[in-house]
């Protein structure tokens, strides 16, 4: 059968990760989230003091050291799911803290990261397979995917919804702090300069605000099967 790709776009926490690795898992891709990729060049760039806290980043430094970042997923055993490296370290847990949370949207603003990462992600995608999520995946990573969603709820349910992760991982959230957070996030996103995040014209809209997690997973594997007969 075919194998093709599959774009996931969106705003941010409105469970695009969880939803694109549970649909790869069902249909046997590889998952790759692109995002855990943005935030492990600012993990980089935060623990070589390349940028302060209020988001300003020494980019003559960052882009010399750019062929110095090595990011890379291996598949960890015991969830069934991707673990994020960055030069052979796993930093899976490290690169979801709210301070990577608060920066990263400075960090995949620059042009000569997301040139990088881009290579990268189309690298990983070459031969199809693959589920990735992220913000212009759809538009600028993989603009011929056969396959594009674009993935939204709204900013309160999306808010709750990363309080609750931080909290379950015992962190102390402050859900106005999360809301804010989101919501610059997303206009950062929306607004810059490179790639910014938009609906892919050929893109399939999802408000997930209202939808359980089983109706989700029956909705993208319906689409999934139209397309791959359309394919055949
Ligand atoms: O999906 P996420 O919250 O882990 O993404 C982290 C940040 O990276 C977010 O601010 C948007 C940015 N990002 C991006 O610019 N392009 C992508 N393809 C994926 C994420």
């Amino acid at each position: 059968m075919k194998k093709i790709t599959i774009a996931i776009d969106g705003h941010s926490s409105c469970g695009k990760s969880t939803m694109a690795k549970d649909l790869a898992q069902e249909i046997g891709y590889i998952y790759i989230d692109s995002g855990a990729m943005y935030r492990a060049c600012t993990l980089y760039a935060m623990r070589h003091g390349m940028i302060t806290a209020d988001g300003k980043v020494d980019t003559v430094a960052l882009e010399n050291q750019m062929p110095q970042i090595d990011v890379s997923f291996q598949l960890n055993a015991s969830t069934g799911r991707p673990d994020t490296y960055l030069n052979g370290e796993n930093v899976e847990a490290a690169i979801r803290t709210m301070e990577v949370s608060n920066l990263v949207s400075h960090v995949a603003a620059l042009p000569f990261v997301r040139l990088a990462m881009t290579r990268l992600q189309q690298q990983m995608g070459e031969a199809g397979g693959i589920v990735m999520d992220g913000r212009d995946i759809g538009t600028a990573v993989f603009p011929n995917a056969e396959l594009k969603f674009f993935v939204t709820a709204s900013d309160e349910i999306r808010a709750q919804r990363r309080y609750d992760e931080l909290k379950a991982k015992g962190e102390q959230p402050d859900f106005e702090a999360v809301l804010a957070n989101l919501r610059e996030r997303d206009h950062i996103d929306s607004t810059r300069a490179v790639n910014p995040l938009r609906q892919a014209d050929d893109a399939l809209v999802l408000d997930n605000s209202h939808m359980t997690k089983d109706e989700q997973r029956q909705w993208l594997l319906d689409r999934f099967h139209e397309r791959i007969e359309a394919c055949s």
